[in-house]
């Protein structure tokens, strides 16, 4: 018990200064519960509502592609630089420094690699994300996958509400199958139907008409980078990709199979919170790759 004698006397009532009730800078999170909130904003910067996530999950289905063969080398002296880092709980406990702070999108389904038939996966244990401490959970579904549609699209639901429980929002990750067609019109269902079932964030990919995808997804929606492609270029996709109403990138090859890495993950950021150009942007990483 407090003790009671010499209490200050209550008077900093501030009557005529309303209680200001705060909004949330994110689309469609408004009505989210507390903890969820606290989540989102610890992955985009409530100044902007932007984030600039460094994925480096690939080795769940890949192995050690380039780029991530040492992720203590490679993709730890980068986490500063990043707003959220995308890694699979493997990574996460056996690389990544707790200390460092990062708020973690924690890669929630595995299965099947790329030997194989990709994308037929199941969710992990959703404890083991809350032990982990996620910021958020991934989970990937399969969109116009005859296969796995239907038993991506229910890990997706399970996750949510087990993140609905927890308090921890769930990204869905849209997988495009080598048969679909990568346009506006297969990003739109993709996207909205991950979102109609719950997820909170969306990671698509850019296409031509992005505009539209984002409108007509009611949560926010960052873009993977994709395959390696030249540094201007990359920079070049996230700012039409902010441009054009994502609220953030999930970047990975881009950044880590970069020939600067460091750089090329300043120049990124630059474009997503400072409004860097293109050209801008690229300039930035030439000049910090000297
Ligand atoms: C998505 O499911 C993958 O696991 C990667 O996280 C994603 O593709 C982002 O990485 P990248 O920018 O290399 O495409």
């Amino acid at each position: 018990m407090p003790d009671m004698d010499n209490f200050k006397e209550a008077s900093a009532f501030g009557v005529g200064t309303p209680q200001e009730t705060v909004g949330f800078p994110l689309k469609g999170c408004g009505s989210l519960d507390w903890g969820m909130k606290s989540r989102l904003a610890r992955i985009f910067d409530p100044k902007d509502g932007r984030s600039l996530m460094l994925a480096c999950d690939h080795g769940f289905i890949m192995g050690p592609t380039g780029g991530v063969e040492r992720i203590d080398l490679s993709i730890v002296p980068l986490l500063s630089h990043a707003d959220c880092l995308m890694c699979t709980r493997g990574v996460l406990r056996a690389l990544i420094p707790a200390t460092s702070r990062i708020p973690v999108c924690l890669r929630s389904d595995a299965g099947t690699s790329v030997l194989t038939e990709l994308n037929d996966n199941v969710v992990i244990d959703p404890e083991d994300a809350i032990r982990l401490n996620a910021s958020a959970m991934a989970v990937m579904v399969a969109v116009g996958d005859a296969n796995f549609e239907g038993k991506t699209v229910a890990n997706l639901y399970h996750t949510v509400d087990i993140g609905q429980r927890y308090g921890i929002p769930v990204m869905g990750v849209t997988a495009v199958g080598k048969q679909m067609t990568r346009d506006a019109r297969y990003f739109r269902l993709a996207t909205r139907i991950c979102a109609e079932n719950g997820a909170n964030i969306v990671k698509t990919y850019y296409t031509e008409g992005f505009e539209t995808v984002v409108a007509a997804c009611p949560v926010p929606i960052v873009i993977a980078g994709g395959k390696k492609i030249p540094e201007r270029d990359a920079l070049e996709l996230a700012y039409k990709a902010i441009n054009d109403g994502a609220a953030g990138v999930d970047m990975g090859r881009n950044v880590f199979q970069s020939e600067h890495p460091a750089a090329m993950i300043q120049a990124v950021r630059a474009v997503i919170h400072d409004g860097l150009k293109p050209d801008q942007a690229y300039q930035l990483y030439q000049d910090l790759s000297k």
